[in-house]
């Protein structure tokens, strides 16, 4: 098959991590991972996640940027041309399915951040802890608002999109990502010197491992972990597919982790010790409100908290913004390999994401008892996140894992980590992870947590 015009290529190396580690960097760093941490039991989640992390995903993104760079491929014809003729094919479009479900209820919460630059901004949310999340519910129950912001955000994603791989996302990410680490950085100094940050730092550093005997504890932590990497639905081999073969793809993949596990922590030393200073706050039960409850509190009780405020939502939609980027890049690509034109394509994808966005948006608010499905005693939007995070990616890096280890084969990946003199002197270690460590990590945990689901 002929290759696009419409394909890119990054302009340099330094521009591929920033861009990757803009991926990476999401919603799922700083309002996803305090949540699961919330959910999971504290600091016995932090060590089952960064398990995963550097066991399971690392290996695999390390896989995904071989298979990308060496096919020069969106994910279905990076599969297909490397294995003509056999189904694997399919992984990929698992994950170009993966790309548009994921942003359809990705869009959602950032929606949120939006409004909440200008809420925190104009002090709206002052008040009790019960105030404040009262705020919260009646806010994300507004279904025309949100859809609005929901839109927006799509707009702005396709936007960039629009001007393709190096004018738009690299540049995006080159000018976002610095400002975001030192705002964060900035936040943790503050929430670390507030009268209740002991208690909270307590419960981020000390585990109780009773948690590790729950297998639906490791199944959030390994879904968590993909989501946040952005692995396991070609995300990584569509950015990998737009990298020279004269850049280190196994160095660059130590930034991309690194950079994003370090932030993941970072927001929970925000989160934490800025929650536990509040009287009564309980992390297990707050759900996807738990940074919108917590945060307006905190930054209420600051001098100059309004500035604070908006600076920090402002970083959290910049990072939801460099993860939409690369969420709607994935089918987009898909879309360009096959020879649409990269317009036709974005705005396509737009229209769809925007209407699946539609249900989980009104999944928040009157119709929620309607979008609860039986059996299911979670809203549509929560389903969706469990579905995709929790289920499809993890069974992408799966077989994504097979298919480098096996089928393409670990001895063919190391060559292409090594072309052109590039070092990689981790590489028997790698090859023993990806065909051993990795799959049947994956299926024990998925397996476990089906036990449980059923026996339950
Ligand atoms: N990694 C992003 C986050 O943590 O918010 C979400 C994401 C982006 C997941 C891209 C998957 C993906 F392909």
């Amino acid at each position: 098959m002929q290759v696009s015009d419409d394909r890119g290529s990054w302009g340099s190396r330094a521009g591929f991590i920033l861009a990757a580690a803009g991926s990476a960097v999401g919603l799922g760093n700083i309002w996803g991972f305090p949540m699961q941490v919330g959910k999971g039991g504290g600091a016995v989640f932090v060590l089952i996640y960064l398990a995963c992390v550097f066991l399971i995903c690392f290996p695999i993104l390390i896989a995904e940027l071989a298979l990308g760079r060496s096919s020069r491929r969106s994910p279905i014809e990076a599969f297909a041309t490397t294995r003509p003729g056999t189904p694997w094919w399919v992984v990929g479009a698992l994950g170009v399915m993966a790309g548009v479900g994921i942003l359809s209820f990705y869009v959602v919460i950032a929606g949120w951040t939006l409004a909440y630059i200008w809420f925190a901004a104009t002090g709206a949310v002052v008040g009790s802890p019960e105030q404040i999340g009262g705020f919260f519910g009646a806010f994300v129950a507004d279904g025309a608002k949100n859809v609005v912001l929901s839109f927006v955000v799509l707009a702005v994603t396709a936007g960039i999109l629009l001007a393709g791989v190096r004018e738009g996302i690299e540049r995006a990410s080159k000018l976002m990502m610095p400002a975001l680490f030192l705002l964060l950085i900035g936040l943790a100094a503050r929430a670390l010197t507030l009268p209740g940050a002991a208690e909270g730092l307590a419960y981020y550093m000390h585990p109780d491992w009773s948690g590790l005997t729950n297998p639906a504890v490791f199944n959030a932590a390994l879904g968590q972990a993909f989501f946040s990497l952005s692995l396991g639905m070609g995300a990584m081999i569509t950015y990998g597919s737009y990298l020279s073969r004269t850049a280190n793809a196994t160095t660059s993949a130590a930034w991309v982790a690194g950079l994003d596990t370090a932030v993941a922590l970072l927001a929970g030393l925000v989160i934490f010790p800025a929650g536990f200073s509040i009287a009564g706050f309980d992390p297990s039960s707050s759900g996807p409100g738990l940074i919108f409850a917590v945060l307006p509190r905190l930054f209420g009780t600051m001098p100059g908290g309004e500035l604070f405020g908006a600076a920090f939502f402002i970083l959290l939609s910049i990072a939801a913004l460099t993860s939409t980027l690369s969420l709607l890049e994935v089918p987009t690509s898909a879309l360009v390999d096959r020879g649409w034109p990269r317009k036709r394509a974005v705005v396509t994808l737009t229209l769809a994401v925007g209407a699946l966005s539609v249900p989980s948006v009104l999944s928040q608010g009157a119709v929620a008892s309607l979008s609860t499905l039986p059996g299911f005693e979670v809203s549509f939007l929560d389903l969706m996140a469990t579905v995709w995070n929790n289920w499809a990616l993890p069974i992408g890096g799966l077989l994504i894992s097979i298919f480098v280890g096996w089928v393409w084969g670990a001895d063919r990946a190391i060559e292409e980590l090594t072309a052109e003199g590039q070092t990689f002197p981790a590489a028997p270690l790698w090859a023993f992870l990806i065909r051993y460590v990795c799959p049947l990590a994956i299926l024990f945990i998925i397996v476990m947590t089906a036990r449980g689901m059923f026996a339950g």
